[in-house]
């Protein structure tokens, strides 16, 4: 492997300020720093953990040469992982003068704000969806506010203020428009192809230059803990207290970003966030796009990676059950050795993945669904937005020309101690006419499949009852016999 350069400071531009930093804590958080650091009090934190959206911040990165700017939970994202990006925080949205921004203003007229504690979070959000959609429709505002909670104003208020946005003011003569062409030079500049090291002993944090320094990274410090959206990992610090140190940040790397297909597989570097991974997928595989805009919010989308959903190996990760069923593989790389795997071999037991020892996960490669098969996905949850798996069941069905299944992939989360696939139902099914009568035959296995448990998301009774219909569901849905039942939003009449 090349030697690479290495620096001893982070560089970033916060809102019109290059910034450098030589001393970074490895768990120091971007929402301590601005708010501690540089009396950057508009940024506010309510939960610490990703759920509330008051910490939202725009951070603007290069994306292959082009600048791209997403909503974050500043809370739990990390100081280390902002190498080369545009923050950009609520005071920024003034420029130089003296009148309010045109998302503030629509905020103060349509009485967006009472006590005022979420709304600059809000005013972050409806900015970054302003930005790319002047004119969003109400589904595109619901999608961009997942993640910001507001326990005053009430809703309507904020969604008639983001209607009004392009009434005060035009996105494409916006302050952040404006310096695109000179951040981007900027940004550029900033990017040396050096690895960043900051602190010394345990306390340090790395920022590999690219995939191959990570591996090299790795192999000498195998026990480091890699830190890729930290969607996960930011809640470890925040609310666990757990020291995270030596770490390796991994967003944003050179050779993990990208996203490809070729032959009919899509391949997705461990470093593509859900926003990146998603917009590809959901084109190529339709049915997985409701998934996607019920995964976390928009903040979490633009930072959580699927290579983190799956190497954290959580029974109730969203993306290993579908790709599971379309027959995902994953490629695992330790210094110059690679290996592929069956996605569905990496989960070996609860907490215990097929990862060896300074090894990370490289990419995922999911193959698009052949012309006539059937491939669908549901999310059980409690409520229907950011809210975390009580049951998803995946299916893949190929039939044969008499009608037969000739071959059935079915993937469950949240019924086992790992994502898990219910070999026995398959087997009931396989070679049987694809039929109501098949398929009620076929439930009696799920008690031979899943002994699930019970936890405060649902009894054991409920999730046994909901993975057995959720399989009528898709038999209804993929035969056409009943009208298809998925419920995505309510509309207003
Ligand atoms: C508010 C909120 C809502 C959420 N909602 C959902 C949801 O609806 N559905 C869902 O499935 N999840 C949800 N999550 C969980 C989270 O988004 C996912 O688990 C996410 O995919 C983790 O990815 P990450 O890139 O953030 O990983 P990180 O937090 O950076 O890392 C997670 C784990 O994976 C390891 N890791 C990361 N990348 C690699 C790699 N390349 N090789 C080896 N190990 C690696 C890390 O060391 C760590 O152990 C939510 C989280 C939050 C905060
Ligand atoms: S403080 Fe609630 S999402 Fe960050
Ligand atoms: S205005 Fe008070 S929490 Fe939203």
């Amino acid at each position: 492997m090349a030697k690479v350069r290495t620096r001893n400071e982070i560089r970033f531009i916060l809102n019109g300020e290059d910034v450098a930093l030589t001393t970074v804590a490895v768990d120091a958080t971007l929402l301590d720093w601005l708010r501690l650091n540089r009396s950057l009090r508009g940024t506010k934190e309510g939960c610490a953990e990703g759920d509330c959206g008051a910490c939202t911040v725009l951070v603007g990165r290069l994306s292959a040469g082009r600048l791209v700017y997403e909503s974050v939970n500043a809370c739990i994202r990390f100081l280390g992982s902002l190498d080369g990006t545009h923050v950009v925080t609520v005071e920024h949205l003034r420029g130089d003068g003296e009148k309010l921004h045109p998302v503030q203003q629509a905020m103060v007229d349509f009485h967006g704000s009472q006590c005022g504690f979420c709304t600059p979070g809000f005013v972050m959000s409806l900015y970054a969806l302003w930005m790319r959609s002047p004119e969003p429709s109400d589904a595109a505002i619901e999608k961009a506010l997942q993640g910001n909670l507001c326990r005053c104003t009430g809703y309507e208020a904020i969604v008639r203020a983001a209607r009004a946005i392009s009434s005060y003011g035009k996105a494409a003569k916006d302050p952040l428009a404006a310096e695109r062409k000179a951040i981007t030079i900027r940004l550029s500049a900033m990017k040396d192809g050096s690895r960043v090291e900051i602190g010394v002993g345990k306390q340090r944090l790395v920022v590999p230059a690219n995939a191959d320094d990570l591996a090299s990274v790795l192999d000498k410090e195998p026990s480091a803990t890699i830190v890729a959206g930290s969607t996960d990992v930011g809640l470890w610090v925040t609310k666990h207290m757990r020291d995270i140190a030596p770490a390796v940040f991994i967003g944003n790397l050179d050779g993990l970003c990208t996203i490809s297909e070729d032959k009919g597989v899509i391949s997705i570097g461990a470093g593509v966030t859900y926003s990146d991974a998603f917009a590809l997928l959901s084109k190529r595989i339709p049915t997985l796009g409701p998934l996607f805009d019920r995964l976390g919010a928009e903040q979490v989308r633009n930072m959580g990676t699927i290579g983190g959903n799956i190497a954290n190996g959580s029974p109730i990760g969203d993306t290993p059950p579908p790709l599971i069923a379309l027959g995902a593989q994953l490629t695992l790389r330790r210094g110059k050795k690679w290996r592929t795997i069956a996605l569905e071999d990496f989960f070996i037991a609860y907490g215990k993945q097929d990862r060896l020892s300074g090894e990370f996960v490289e990419a995922v490669h999911v193959p698009v669904p052949a012309k006539g098969t059937k491939f669908a996905v549901y999310k059980i949850t409690k409520r229907r937005d950011e809210d975390i798996t009580a049951v998803l069941g995946a299916f893949y069905l190929t039939l044969a020309r008499d009608g037969s299944v000739v071959d059935i992939r079915i993937a469950y989360g949240g019924m086992a101690a790992t994502p898990k696939r219910a070999f026995r139902v398959e087997k009931a099914l396989l070679g049987k006419p694809w039929t109501e009568a098949s398929v009620e035959a076929a439930m009696a296995e799920y008690v031979s499949d899943f002994t699930p448990l019970t936890d405060m998301r649902a009894s054991a009774e409920y999730r046994a009852l909901a993975a057995r219909n959720l399989l009528l569901r898709f038999f209804a849905e993929s035969s056409g016999t009943k009208a298809p039942i998925q419920v995505t939003r309510y509309e207003a009449a």
